[in-house]
């Protein structure tokens, strides 16, 4: 069978901060015909864009879907068809979290090329931009990310697994499930497990809490830390600076009265 013309790009628009698009990304936004973008894509990358190219919102914000994902599949093949470059583009990296390999197969099974493009994921950037590195000599050797909410919206038990690791545990879409997560923390590691929660991480709206398991939720409640937002567990969080968190800076402030 001969192939159809157009080509899919299946991109990662990195964590937030446009300065962290690949460079090979920003050549698939320059090229592109058509751009199917999500909700925590920052929208200033799309101004890379040819005044030509249609621009298609089809973000997915908690309890709000603009497109269903079968819709978004759909939509992929029919622009294909029809266009020469169609560039899907995902917060972070398509395929951590991001459904980008459903993309994909629904995409080549229609015998269009796709391409993918990897991006830098929120769950190694954001960390690193509040000072936390995720992996570090003599403090962690291990590196889980975890969903925080699965398909049906129900706490993944994975994260018991990782408590009772050593690891770093990433959580990604955790929020609404912290006080469930610090609890799990308090039992299986320790009431003063580090951990940090870090919205909108990399961008110039980042805000971030961390301190003792016991005390988390009461710190996000305390600074409105929401989503989206990364929860980091684990004992790298102790080793950034306090300027990166509100809680923190406070209390600096506090002493050098
Ligand atoms: C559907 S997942 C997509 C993850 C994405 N593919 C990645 O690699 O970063 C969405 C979740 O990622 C996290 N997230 C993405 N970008 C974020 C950011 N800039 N700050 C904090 N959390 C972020 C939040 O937990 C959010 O609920």
């Amino acid at each position: 069978m001969n192939r159809i013309t157009g080509k899919v790009i299946i991109a990662g628009a990195g964590p937030g901060d446009p300065g962290l698009l690949t460079v090979k990304a920003l050549r698939a936004v320059e090229d592109a015909d058509v751009i199917l973008y999500d909700a925590l894509v920052n929208t200033t990358i799309l101004t890379y864009a040819k005044p030509s190219c249609r621009l298609i919102y089809v973000g997915k914000r908690k309890g709000c879907h603009a497109y269903p994902q079968h819709v978004i599949n759909e939509l992929l093949v029919h622009h294909a068809r029809s266009s020469r470059v169609v560039l899907r583009l995902k917060g972070g990296d398509p395929y951590v979290f991001g459904r980008g390999h459903e993309e994909y197969t629904h995409v080549a099974k229609h015998d269009i090329e796709v391409e993918i493009i990897p991006g830098i994921s929120s769950a190694i950037a954001g960390p690193a931009c509040c000072g936390i590195p995720v992996t570090h000599r003599g403090t962690s050797e291990s590196l889980w990310v975890i969903t925080g909410t699965l398909s049906d919206g129900n706490f993944s038990s994975d994260i018991k697994l990782a408590a009772r690791s050593s690891a770093t545990i990433v959580v990604l879409m955790g929020v609404s499930h912290l006080a469930e997560i610090a609890h799990v923390i308090c039992e299986l590691r320790s009431t003063a497990e580090p951990m940090a929660i870090i919205q909108n991480g990399t961008t110039n709206q980042q805000q971030a809490v961390k301190g003792p398991a016991y005390k988390i939720v009461e710190l996000a409640e305390q600074y409105e830390i929401g989503a989206p937002a990364i929860i980091v567990i684990g004992k790298v969080v102790d080793i950034a600076d306090a300027f990166h968190f509100l809680n923190l800076q406070e209390a600096n402030l506090r002493l050098a009265v």
